[in-house]
C-alpha cells in the first residue's frame, strides 16, 4: 500500500502539475477536467473555472496512462474509460478521444479526511434535530433503512453517520464496488468488489459478496450502492429477517428509489413474478432517506419516508414522515428552509413506545408555527 502510494504521488508530481495545488488543497472537493483547457474545481459545493490548464492532449493523456498504470489499469483505444480508486482514497473516471469529444475527461473525486459526525451533520444544518433523532430511533430498532439520492448527493457520507449510531455488539458486513466508507465502529468486515482481468476472468460481483456475506453471521448488512441484480438478494436478505440492512440507491425520490430497487432486482436472473416481487420490495424497505445537493451547493436531507408495503391499487405505499415544505432564497443566496414532521406517525410507533424510547408521538405532530 506505502508503494503503490509512492508511485502514485510519483505519477502526480511527474504528470499532473497544472492539477497538483488543487489536489493538495483540502477546500477542494472535486477537479473536472474537460480537455487540456479547461480545468473546472468544486468548493463548497459550487464549480468554479481555473484557469490552468495542460500543455497540450498529450500532455493530459500522458498524465492519466501514468494514473492508470499507477494503480495497475490501462486507458487505451480498447478501453478508452477509467474508472479507479487511487491509492488516497480518491475516485478518478476518465474518457479519451474520440469518445470525449472535446479532448481527453476526466473527473476526480478527492478522499475527504475529515469525516462528518452525526452532530456536525446537525449543526451543519443537513437534517433537523428531531428528524435526527428519529433516523437514530430507526437504527436502534434495526429497520432497514435505504439513503436515495443523485450522484455527489451525500448518499455515502449519510450512510456512513447511519453505520456510527448502530447500537453496539452487532457484527457488521460491508459490501463495496470500491471502497470508501470508514465506520468507526468495534466490529467490521469490509468486502469490496474484484473487477475480470483483460481475459474476462475473476470477477466478483456484489451480489456473490452478498451471498457470501449472508452465512458470515452478519448482524447488519451494509450495501455501498445498490446498482444492480445484487437488489434481489438485499431485498430477500431484508425479508428473511436481517434487521437492519442498509444501503444506498441513486434515485430522486423515495418513490422512485423503491422503483428503482424493484427494477434493479428484476435485472438478475431471479424468477419471481412482478407481483410478488413488488409486495417483498415493498415489505423488505423500512425507511427510504432522500439527501440532494440543493442549487446553493448545500447538501441535505430533504426528506424520510417510512414504506408500508405494496398496496393492491399498484403503488408503493410511500409516507413522508419528515419533508422540507418550502426553501426561500435568503439575500446571502443560501436556501433556508427546515425539515418538518408531515403530521404521519410511523406504522412502528408502538414499538418506540414499548422500547422507552424517548421520542413522544407528539414530535410526529405537524408544526402549526408560520
Ligand atoms: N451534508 C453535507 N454538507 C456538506 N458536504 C457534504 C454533506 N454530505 C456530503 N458532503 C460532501 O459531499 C461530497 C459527496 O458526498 P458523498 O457522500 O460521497 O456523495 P454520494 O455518495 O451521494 O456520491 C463529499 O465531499 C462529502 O464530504
Ligand atoms: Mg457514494
Amino acid at each position: 500500500m506505502a508503494d503503490n502510494l509512492n508511485v502514485f504521488q510519483q505519477a502526480i508530481q511527474n504528470f499532473l502539475g497544472p492539477i497538483v495545488p488543487f489536489l493538495k488543497d483540502s477546500s477542494i472537493s472535486e477537479i473536472l477536467i474537460n480537455g487540456p483547457n479547461e480545468i473546472f474545481i468544486e468548493i463548497d459545493g459550487k464549480l468554479q473555472k481555473t484557469t490552468s490548464s495542460f500543455a497540450d492532449e498529450d500532455a493530459l493523456r500522458a498524465a492519466v496512462n501514468n494514473i492508470a498504470q499507477s494503480v495497475g489499469r490501462r486507458i487505451d483505444t480498447e478501453s478508452p474509460r477509467l474508472d479507479a480508486r487511487l491509492p488516497d482514497g480518491s475516485r478518478i473516471a476518465a474518457v479519451i478521444p474520440p469518445c470525449a469529444r472535446n479532448g481527453t475527461c476526466v473527473s476526480i473525486r478527492k478522499f475527504t479526511q475529515n469525516q462528518i459526525s452525526f452532530k456536525d451533520y446537525v449543526k451543519m444544518g443537513a437534517i433537523s434535530v428531531d428528524a435526527a433523532q428519529f433516523m437514530d430511533i430507526c437504527m436502534f430498532l434495526g429497520k432497514n433503512v435505504i439513503v436515495s439520492g443523485g450522484t455527489g448527493s451525500g448518499k455515502t457520507t449519510l450512510l456512513g453517520i447511519l453505520c456510527s449510531r448502530i447500537p453496539k455488539g452487532q457484527r457488521l458486513l460491508v459490501i463495496e464496488d470500491s471502497s470508501e466508507l470508514s465506520i468507526k465502529y468495534d466490529h467490521v468486515v469490509n468486502f469490496e468488489t474484484r473487477m475480470a482481468d483483460q481475459q474476462g476472468q475473476g470477477e466478483v460481483s456484489m451480489k456473490d459478496l452478498l451471498k457470501s456475506a449472508l452465512r458470515l453471521r452478519p448482524d447488519r448488512i451494509i450495501v455501498g450502492e445498490v446498482r444492480a441484480a445484487e437488489a434481489m438478494e438485499l431485498i430477500n436478505a431484508m425479508n428473511t429477517g436481517h434487521k437492519g440492512c442498509l444501503g444506498t440507491v441513486h434515485a430522486n425520490s423515495p418513490q422512485d428509489a423503491v422503483v428503482r430497487l424493484e427494477s434493479l432486482a428484476q435485472s438478475g436472473d431471479s424468477k419471481i413474478s412482478e407481483k410478488a416481487l413488488r409486495h417483498q420490495v415493498g415489505s423488505a424497505i423500512d425507511i427510504i432517506i432522500q439527501v440532494s445537493r440543493y442549487s446553493d451547493g448545500s447538501r441535505r436531507v430533504g426528506s424520510i419516508a417510512e414504506i408500508r408495503g405494496y398496496s393492491e391499487n399498484g403503488t408503493y405505499e410511500v409516507h413522508p414522515i419528515y419533508e422540507i415544505p418550502r426553501l426561500v432564497r435568503g439575500s446571502d443566496g443560501k436556501l433556508q428552509g427546515r425539515l418538518e414532521a408531515t403530521g404521519e406517525i410511523p406504522s412502528f410507533m408502538q414499538e418506540i413506545i414499548d422500547n422507552n424510547l424517548p421520542f413522544p408521538i407528539a414530535k410526529f405532530q405537524k408544526s402549526t408555527a408560520a
